[in-house]
């Protein structure tokens, strides 16, 4: 299993410049950063969170000899429960790299790809209630997945689609079923000239709907504007629902005397980055600079 981590040596190039003891890794994944950090600076303590177990799991096993050194820990959470981590408000660097990872796209049984077919599911946490991809689609209202598939996915034919799913007779139970589902609900002509998958906007739409995605997003940056520390700040985000607010929060934050902004646009990959892989195209990397007030 492998995740490329993306603009890597850009988060390590602003952490090098900075103090960076106890760094939080907010977003662990496959522990891509963390295992970066770990090498690169071989005084600091990384402490990885993520809400996915399959990730903590896999992580802790690739990362042991650091937790052995006692110089990384892991530990199943959410990010917009910051809050409840002891000492969260203590770290030298935060850095949070948004969205999913390869492997959960890459494992069918997690529902969140449109390129295999496994259960309509899509939660990165199963114990955190929130209600399963197939069943927002049966419970919701054709108006209200329409606004689902707009705010989050910005997908055009998003009154069509949530039309054809409230039409179908057969409940959706398959992401091979939805994805089908999308296909005949959208014109050949349309399809062809989208130039990505027809059901990319849905799937991804959905996925940010059932993990509450900007919520949580809201939660940590709620928490973090109270730091009355030294501290670096860093997002790496995939889509402009999730940039515009880390952009709106750094300015807010920096006009009421919180700290700095670092990039005053924010950086994205360079060509060869994104030519080796193809996920980093999107991405946006914003980072902050808290200061003790
Ligand atoms: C793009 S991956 C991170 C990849 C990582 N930087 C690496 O190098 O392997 C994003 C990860 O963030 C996690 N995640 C998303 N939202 C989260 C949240 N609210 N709290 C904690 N983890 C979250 C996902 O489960 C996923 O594992």
């Amino acid at each position: 299993m492998n995740h490329e981590p993306v603009m890597l040596n850009e988060v390590l190039e602003l952490i090098k410049n900075c103090r960076h003891q106890k760094i939080l890794d907010g977003t662990l994944g496959l522990g891509g950063y963390s295992e970066a950090m770990l090498k690169n600076f071989p005084e600091c303590f990384v402490l990885g969170l993520d809400r996915d177990q399959q990730a903590i799991n896999f992580s802790r096993e690739r990362l042991k000899n650091f937790e052995l050194e006692k110089r990384f820990l892991a530990c199943q959470k959410n990010f917009g429960s910051l809050s409840e981590i002891p000492d969260a408000d203590s770290f030298d660097v935060y850095v949070f790299d948004l969205g999913v990872s390869n492997m959960q796209i890459t494992t069918p049984e997690r529902g969140f790809s449109f390129q295999s077919d496994g259960p309509l599911d899509m939660r990165m946490n199963p114990d955190e209630n929130s209600l399963t991809a197939r069943e927002v689609l049966e419970q919701s209202d054709e108006k209200t997945l329409a606004e689902i598939f707009w705010k989050y996915g910005e997908e055009r034919f998003s009154r069509q689609i949530a039309s054809a799913v409230k039409k179908n007779k057969k409940p959706l139970e398959t992401t091979g079923d939805l994805v089908n589902l999308i296909r005949v609900s959208l014109p050949q002509p349309v399809q062809r000239k989208m130039g990505t998958h027809p059901a990319r906007r849905i799937f991804q739409a959905l996925r940010i709907y059932v993990n509450d995605e900007m919520q949580e997003l809201e939660n940590l940056l709620k928490f973090m504007e109270n730091f009355n520390h030294e501290a670096l700040i860093i997002f790496v985000s995939y889509h402009s629902l999730e940039d515009r607010i880390v952009k709106k929060t750094f300015r807010e934050w920096q006009s009421s005397g919180t700290g700095k902004i670092l990039t005053r646009h924010p950086m994205t990959p360079s060509e060869l980055e994104v030519k080796n892989n193809y996920k980093a195209r999107s991405a946006k990397l914003r980072a902050f600079f808290t200061i003790r007030h």
